[in-house]
């Protein structure tokens, strides 16, 4: 059988090119973007989101839940993330995702594992009214986990902050 992101692949790519559009419309240089995270850490919100909302973020990302069911989506996420992370010798691939939850929000456990089995994710509690520690916090975590490629990601959040989504990339080829 074709794997599961084969059902995702074709909204992926026309999600980018939506967003490539608007953004170039809004930007006279050059664009450099990863829709692939875009749209996987959105999708991974969808998992915490109740009533109308995950079909929202879903359709927004393009997805048509008749054609393509939530469970079918979030199974194509996992074997992409999957797929990306397999060793190659031309290239080194790392892709990941992580949340940063305010200190007031309190996850429900469901929510938490079917991220990680998901997503690959890791939910970290922040506290945000410390923003120079959280800054540090967040910071540090992608510096490892880029191998010290990425330094100093994130510049500023206010002080009103829920949440941090988080996705990080270091490619290497
Ligand atoms: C979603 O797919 C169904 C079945 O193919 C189709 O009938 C419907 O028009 C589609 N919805 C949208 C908004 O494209
Ligand atoms: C969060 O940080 C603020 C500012 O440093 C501090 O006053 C507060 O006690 C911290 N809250 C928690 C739950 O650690």
């Amino acid at each position: 059988p074709a794997p599961a992101y084969h059902k995702i692949t074709p909204t992926i790519t026309s999600f980018a090119l939506r967003l490539y559009k608007q953004l170039a419309a809004e930007t006279s240089g050059n664009i450099f973007f990863s829709p692939v995270s875009i749209a996987t850490s959105l999708a991974l919100l969808s998992l915490g989101a109740q009533a109308d909302t995950p079909t929202q973020i879903l359709e927004g990302l393009g997805f048509n839940l008749t054609e393509t069911p939530e469970a079918d989506i979030h199974r194509g996420f996992q074997s992409l993330i999957h797929t990306l992370d397999l060793p190659s010798p031309k290239l080194e691939l790392k892709v990941g995702n992580s949340l940063f939850l305010g200190k007031q929000l309190k996850p429900q456990q469901h929510f938490l594992d079917i991220v990680r089995e998901l997503y690959g994710a890791f939910a970290f509690s922040a506290n945000f009214t410390d923003s120079a520690t959280t800054r540090r916090q967040i910071n540090e975590y992608v510096r490892k986990q880029t191998y010290g490629q990425v330094a100093d990601c994130l510049q500023e959040f206010t002080q009103d902050t829920l949440m941090i989504l988080l996705n990080y990339i270091f490619f290497k080829g």
